[in-house]
């Protein structure tokens, strides 16, 4: 994969995004939902008008605006959590970062779960710590809970990092209590990416690691944004949220560093989406994205298309290389679509389910399935 700079692998999914994702037509890479219109933003009942006019753009709060913070642990934490340990941050992005510094040193021992979004992979990396990757077997993707907390009673990691529900997999998992034991008896810091909570297709809302951990007595780091299950990336609102005072601590503390306070204007925004229309948003990417694995099934056909537990996204199987499936489907098709081995899912496809207009989807998961089809066979004719 390469690196940046040294220690600084290459983040394969964002720097393909970032180079393809304004410049190609049909772009079926993202893994939130599209995002609503401000006009639409109104009629969930968020007075923007209201909430710009009176403010004065200043610093705001290092740890993030209180109203904000609390919010955040009534919302979406059930007050599971005191406001006084969440640090409000620029996206997941930045809460990860957080987390990672605050709780790994170099030579520190990790493992983190894979297939992932790598960006806290990189960030072990970056750290110098000594990584253990934790491999899902593919096909059912489950956490296996169990083979994890072995492991972790094994090597006594100092964290370990999950995103639940997993990205690009959409597998959730429920059951955490084996793995906030195994971790309290190791004092291993379990640390969860909870971006696509909120956003399950089937079943009940994931609970979040801080609850078993509550339970259990383990330390526990939950990040999270407005990005995915709310569909706002834009805002660039993200959390960090913890049940340990020193941890929180810690976290603030490296926030000196990053980017020292969140836009007060999206701050403010935030407040007003998670008061008046949190479940709202949340529901409308949960009914795009429902909507669209059936429209993408019927497309390309139920028996190649995973079908996720959660996210706006899907895996489907390629024949052949998924880079090279990838490379065909953007050069030919002007299609963009993320090759899973970006993601440690070698074999695979990542598409898009965020698409809003059903009949923009129908059209464009035809489009894809053909092109799909066309790229495969020309794939098996030169083999
Ligand atoms: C698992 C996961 N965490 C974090 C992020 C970062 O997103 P954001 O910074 O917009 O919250 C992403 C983006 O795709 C993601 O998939």
């Amino acid at each position: 994969m390469g690196f940046i700079v040294d220690g600084f692998p290459v983040f394969c999914l964002e720097r393909w995004q970032s180079l393809h994702e304004t410049s190609t037509g049909l772009v079926l890479s993202e893994s939130g939902g599209e995002p609503p219109s401000i006009e639409e933003l109104e009629s969930y009942g968020v007075n923007v008008e209201a909430v710009v006019k009176r403010m004065e753009l200043g610093y705001g709060w290092t740890k993030g605006l209180p109203r904000l913070r609390e919010l955040i642990a009534s919302r979406i934490y059930s007050d599971v959590v005191d406001a006084e340990h969440i640090v409000v941050t620029s996206g997941g992005a930045e809460a990860n970062l957080l987390a990672v510094l605050a709780t790994i040193a170099p030579g520190s021992l990790a493992i983190v779960d894979v297939p992932n979004y790598l960006q806290v992979w990189g960030l072990l990396a970056m750290r110098s710590a000594r990584v253990y990757e934790y491999r899902r077997r593919s096909g059912d993707w489950s956490l296996e809970p169990d083979r994890l907390a072995e492991l972790i009673d094994a090597l006594r990691p100092k964290a370990v990092f999950v995103t639940n529900p997993n990205n690009p997999t959409g597998r959730v998992e429920r059951s955490l209590g084996v793995l906030a034991e195994a971790a309290a008896r190791h004092d291993t810091i379990l640390v969860f990416d909870e971006v696509y909570r909120g956003l399950e297709l089937s079943g009940p809302r994931t609970s979040s690691v801080l609850e078993a951990a509550e339970s259990y007595g383990a330390v526990a780091i939950s990040t999270g944004s407005l990005s995915k299950t709310y569909s706002l990336p834009g805002l660039r609102i993200g959390w960090v949220a913890t049940n340990n005072k020193q941890l929180a601590e810690k976290l603030w503390s490296v926030k000196d560093y990053t980017t020292i306070s969140t836009s007060r204007l999206s701050e403010e925004l935030a407040a007003a989406v998670l008061e008046a229309a949190a479940d709202k948003l949340a529901e409308r990417t949960r009914r795009i994205a429902a909507r669209n694995l059936e429209l993408l099934s019927a497309a390309c056909g139920v028996d190649r298309v995973h079908r996720p537990e959660a996210g706006a996204f899907t895996l489907i199987r390629v024949k052949g290389s998924d880079v090279v499936v990838a490379e065909e489907l953007l050069r030919k098709h002007n299609i963009l679509v993320v090759p899973g081995t970006c993601m440690k899912a070698s074999g695979y496809i990542r598409v898009s389910l965020g698409i809003a207009d059903s009949r923009r989807a129908r059209d464009a998961y035809i489009k894809l399935c053909s092109a799909l089809t066309e790229t495969e066979g020309l794939d098996k004719e030169s083999s």
